[in-house]
């Protein structure tokens, strides 16, 4: 029996291999990440025209930071740049963007574009696009450890009251429903620090394509394979 819920209501994207991509073609490691911004647009719409309710992209992780200045500095560039550039469309689209991540590393130029896409796109109904950006799993169940610890030491919540449902509401993604499918590209097996209590039953999905090279027709193939799986979520 194959899986009855075909596609996915939550896909998270680990998007791997610009840089890789980007040298095999003798290019600067920036064009792919240039190109890796093709793929976003067009993952954007394969989702939307297969009806996928939220898709997670993870664009910068907590470690990301200790890359070289100058592609930090590129990237939260490029990151500006295409956040300005594809609101109009993504508003005509009825995509709501939402950020996953850490907030008091950005630069306050960052931190603005970043809120004002929130802010301009809230009204989407479509597709919720979670952007997962200075982000990591540990910071991230950490922060909510503490937060609870808090409320718990302050006598907001009784310590037997503490269940997976609360630790769930506690992190960044309180709002949004567990993944369903989660892809990673470029050939890496791991999951990098990306959703780790959240991708407890995800279905896994890891190709050789780099990223730059992940069109809609990479994303299909993608939905196909998820079609065939069989979800059983530690039953029979
Ligand atoms: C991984 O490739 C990619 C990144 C760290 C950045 C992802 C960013 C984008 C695709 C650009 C735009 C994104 C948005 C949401 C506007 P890598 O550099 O780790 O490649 P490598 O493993 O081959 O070096």
């Amino acid at each position: 029996m194959g899986n009855t819920e075909r596609i996915p209501t939550h896909i998270a994207i680990i998007m791997d291999g610009n840089g890789r991509w980007a040298k095999a073609l003798g290019k600067e490691r920036y064009e792919g990440h240039l190109e890796g911004v093709n793929s976003v647009r067009e993952c954007i719409k394969a989702a939307r025209r297969n009806g996928v309710k939220y898709l997670t992209l993870y664009a910068f992780s907590t470690e990301n930071w200790g890359r070289p200045i100058e592609e930090v500095n590129a990237l939260m560039e490029l990151f500006c740049k295409s956040v300005i550039a594809e609101t109009p469309e993504l508003i005509k689209q009825g995509v709501k963007v939402v950020m996953i991540g850490r907030r008091d590393r950005f630069s306050e130029r960052v931190c603005s574009h970043l809120q004002q896409i929130e802010h301009d796109t809230a009204a989407g109904e479509d597709l919720t696009l979670v952007l997962a950006f200075d982000y990591s799993s540990r910071d991230e169940i950490t922060t909510a450890v503490k937060s609870i610890a808090q409320k718990v030491a302050s006598g907001q919540m009784a310590l037997e009251d503490i269940s997976e449902h609360t630790i769930a509401q506690s992190l960044y993604t309180a709002s949004i429903p567990d993944p369903d499918f989660i892809i990673r590209t470029s050939g890496e097996c791991r999951l990098s620090n990306f959703l780790l209590w959240q991708a407890s039953y995800a279905e896994m999905y890891f190709t050789p394509v780099m990223w730059p090279d992940f069109k809609q027709e990479q994303f299909d193939k993608a939905l196909e394979a998820y079609a065939s799986r069989e979800r059983r979520y530690g039953k029979l």
